[in-house]
């Protein structure tokens, strides 16, 4: 009979990780505490913005019309537990409040709340992002307060998917990597993979610490990318270099790669800043630390782009305060095609300038709710071109395709003077100056 399946926690990971579950043919329930987020569910709506993942939903979502009914959603644990044969737990890992330390709370109360009820075989996979030597306590839990003692096992299945590409990253990943203890974790496992493993996805079977280690490992090598290129840009600007031409040059070289190469304001979102940290506490409580105070220089220099473009953005309005200029802020969220605005430097950057007394006017195609409740005090504007309305100065901070299409001159004809400041080097610099506006990108020569 075909594998029944479960995805606890229904966020970017858990809604997607459901929907995909369901697309490759099984029968999927979803659980999460949050009332609002499983009715919206229930009516085929995602919780946030997602390219194509409302779609794959609709798809299956039983009691929606035309859907296969495969997937459903429920708040009530027994009912998971009685249902699924492989439980994915797929809750949030944050930063702990004042400490560089993963909180790890919702991952222990969805594995406690699910142990009493698996009365038979199961096996519970996690997907979220733990310290090191979470898998092997989370076992040892399941197997003392389970009733199927042993028979309910674990594994470790780290996740891979990137806002704005879930749903791609989800039913086709580069690599699906497991955690496992026995055979039978690792063919259930190989059965519920089974479509994209025959499309070519390599399946990697590892133990619990290298399960554990390559997510956090991967993310902390993605945030030393981007760091690195944007130490080349300090030095770009010291040396009157041009970091962009710099990293396609470097690029070229297969074994450096022209990914995650571009410079700027920096990463943020709700999973590089925090797992580097989260390493690091945990390289601390395991003795190692040594081995990963480099990532404490990859976040120093991560934090400190968003300090430079202020500097860049008050040099250019003259090198005094900001009261009584008019800033324009395109984008709000860490990255394009996503709503998420978790420690966003775009908004890092807009929130400074305006505690310093500059009139910061934000717009993003898909964040404005979040930005707007996460700061309330900045100004908003429903469009790029009523942000720009007045500005000295208009900073571009998220490299949406949206703003990649503006009419410079447009623009011009709005803004109060023209100088453009581009945070994500992605704008047509040319394009902007023969439109005359002061052009200046981090880490390249200037106007
Ligand atoms: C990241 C990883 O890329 C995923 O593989 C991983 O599964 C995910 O975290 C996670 O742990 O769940 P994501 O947070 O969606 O995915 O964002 P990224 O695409 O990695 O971008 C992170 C930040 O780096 C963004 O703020 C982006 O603007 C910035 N970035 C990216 C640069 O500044 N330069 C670049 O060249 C690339």
């Amino acid at each position: 009979m075909a594998l029944k399946i479960t995805v606890i926690g229904t966020g970017y990971l858990g809604a997607t990780h459901a929907a995909a579950m369901a697309e490759l043919g099984f029968e999927v329930m979803g659980l999460d505490v949050v009332p609002e987020k499983i009715d919206k569910l229930r009516r085929g709506e995602v919780p946030m913005y997602e390219p194509g993942l409302e779609e794959l939903l609709r798809r299956h979502v039983a009691g929606i019309e035309g859907s296969t009914g495969r997937l459903r959603f429920t708040m009530d644990w027994a009912e998971l537990g009685e249902f699924g044969d492989v439980h994915f737990v797929c809750v949030n890992t944050p930063q702990r409040h004042g400490e560089y330390a993963c909180d790890m709370s919702y991952v222990d109360s969805a594995i406690a709340s699910l142990a009493p009820h698996l009365k038979g075989p199961a096996l519970v996979v996690g997907k979220s992002t733990v310290p090191v030597g979470s898998a092997d306590r989370l076992a040892a839990y399941l197997a003392e307060h389970a009733p199927a003692g042993a028979d309910a096992e674990l594994a470790w299945n780290p996740e891979f998917l990137r806002e704005g590409f879930a749903v791609q990253d989800t039913l086709h990943p580069d690599r699906i990597v497991v955690g496992v203890r026995s055979e039978r974790s690792e063919k259930l496992l190989r059965e519920v993979y089974a479509t994209p493993v025959e499309e070519g996805s390599p399946f990697v079977v590892t133990d619990f610490p290298t399960a554990e280690l390559v997510k956090t490992s991967a993310n902390s090598f993605l945030a030393t990318k981007i760091s690195f290129i944007n130490a080349m840009a300090e030095l770009c600007e010291a040396t009157g270099g041009d970091v962009a031409k710099l990293a396609e040059a470097i690029g070229y070289d297969d074994r450096i790669g022209r990914k995650f190469l571009r410079a700027g304001i920096g990463f943020g979102g709700g999973c590089l800043p925090k797992d580097i940290r989260a390493f690091m506490a945990r390289a601390g409580e395991l003795g190692a630390d040594q081995a990963l105070t480099f990532l404490r220089e990859i976040d120093s220099i991560n934090m400190r782009q968003r300090g430079r473009m202020v500097e860049l953005t008050r040099q250019e309005l003259g090198g005094g305060p900001f009261l009584g200029k008019r800033v324009a802020v395109l984008g709000a969220t860490f990255k394009p095609d996503s709503d998420d605005v978790r420690d966003s430097p775009a908004l890092n950057v807009a929130g400074q300038i305006h505690l310093q007394g500059g009139q910061v006017t934000v717009y993003d195609p898909k964040g404005m709710d979040n930005a707007r409740s996460l700061f309330p005090t900045l100004g908003y504007a429903d469009s790029a071109l009523e942000a720009v309305r007045g500005a000295h100065v208009v900073l571009h901070l998220t490299e949406w395709r949206e703003f990649r299409e503006l009419d410079p001159a447009e623009l011009g004809e709005a803004a109060a003077e023209r100088v453009v400041l581009d945070g994500r080097n992605a704008l047509d610099a040319e394009a902007w100056r023969r439109a005359g506006w002061r052009f200046r990108a981090m880490g390249r020569p200037g106007a």
